[in-house]
């Protein structure tokens, strides 16, 4: 029987139960990743990977693991995986596209819903015990109807966000390779979309072009008080350019789900900032959608060994 290494628990046991008729299954039953140099090991002999974006698929992880077929990641992110190298040694490499679009997107809204509100700020203050009397002046927020909503990559999960933003009465653009005549919003370059949007939301995938590509030559193009939003990868932002911006007040303040590292040292400056909201990397953390991602990682493993066709391949 092929073996198969799945690098954490799946949402479902009937997930394994399924893999379990085709494979000898391999589980990392803890509940942080395997070391990359665990990894290696249990992946000896391996004739598929089930992995997370937390596993570092490398050139050296490659040539050391000579067995491999498949790498069915269960995100729809692969910047984990050295992509072509994979392919160089007929590694097929697969992703989980699609089912997680809505869930990111309602995430991204919710963002900006929070920030527009102040509303961590306003629960922060209560903690710090500085509710007083209703007061006409205290914690103004923004109106979401009516504001503008940049997005800088227009992709799948980009798509989604404005077509809830159209519905949220924004007006909304978008910037990216080239015009796409279906989407919901204006095609504007760049620089004309960070100069007028007031909330900016980045929604790109990570890889050489776009790692650390947004820095504080584009913060100072932004409005003073614009809000940018980050459902994709941290390292597509230049975070130490991030911090310098929001101190300077060059930006308004800015919501990351991603941050560069995952998680964030807990002595990092934007947690300390009362206008950064950060969450723990949640934009697919729906019980539906990540038991419908690992579902799908799964039928990648099954259709390439039974059929030799991996539905969701990328490489
Ligand atoms: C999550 O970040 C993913 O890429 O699926
Ligand atoms: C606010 O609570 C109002 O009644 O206007």
């Amino acid at each position: 029987m092929k073996k198969i290494f799945i690098t954490r628990m799946l949402p479902e046991k009937s997930l394994i139960d399924d893999l379990e008729k085709y494979f000898d299954v391999d589980v990392w039953g803890k509940d942080y990743p395997p070391s990359y140099e665990e990894l290696i090991i249990r992946s000896k002999n391996c004739w598929g990977l089930l992995t997370m974006l937390t596993e570092k698929i490398d050139k050296n992880f490659i040539n050391k693991t000579q067995s491999l077929k498949i790498i069915a990641n269960m995100a729809v992110g692969y910047d984990n995986i050295d992509i072509a190298f994979a392919k160089k040694n007929n590694i097929v490499v697969t992703n989980t596209p699609d089912v997680l679009t809505n869930s990111t997107a309602e995430l991204t809204i919710a963002l900006i819903f929070l920030m527009s509100k102040r509303l961590s700020e306003a629960n922060l203050a209560i903690h710090k015990k500085e509710w007083k009397e209703w007061n006409p002046t205290w914690m103004l927020g923004k109106d979401i109807n009516g504001s503008t909503l940049g997005i800088i990559g227009p992709g799948k999960i980009g798509f989604a966000v404005a077509s809830l933003a159209k519905k949220l009465n924004m007006q909304v653009s978008y910037s990216g390779k080239k015009e796409k005549k279906r989407f919901p919003g204006n095609f504007l370059n760049l620089n004309e979309l960070l100069t007028t949007s007031d909330y900016i939301s980045v929604h790109l995938p990570l890889n050489n072009e776009t790692k650390y590509f947004l820095n504080y030559q584009h913060f100072k193009k932004m409005k003073s008080d614009a809000i940018l939003i980050n459902t994709s990868r941290g390292k597509i932002i230049n975070q130490l350019d991030l911090e310098k911006a929001i101190i300077n007040k060059t930006i308004g303040g800015a919501a990351l789900d991603v941050t560069d590292p995952e998680p964030l040292p807990y002595s990092s400056k934007l947690l300390m900032m009362p206008n950064v909201f950060i969450s723990p990397h949640l934009g697919s953390a729906t019980k539906k959608t990540r038991y419908k991602m690992a579902k799908l990682a799964v039928s990648n493993l099954i259709s390439f060994s039974t059929k030799g066709r991996a539905p969701n391949k990328i490489n």
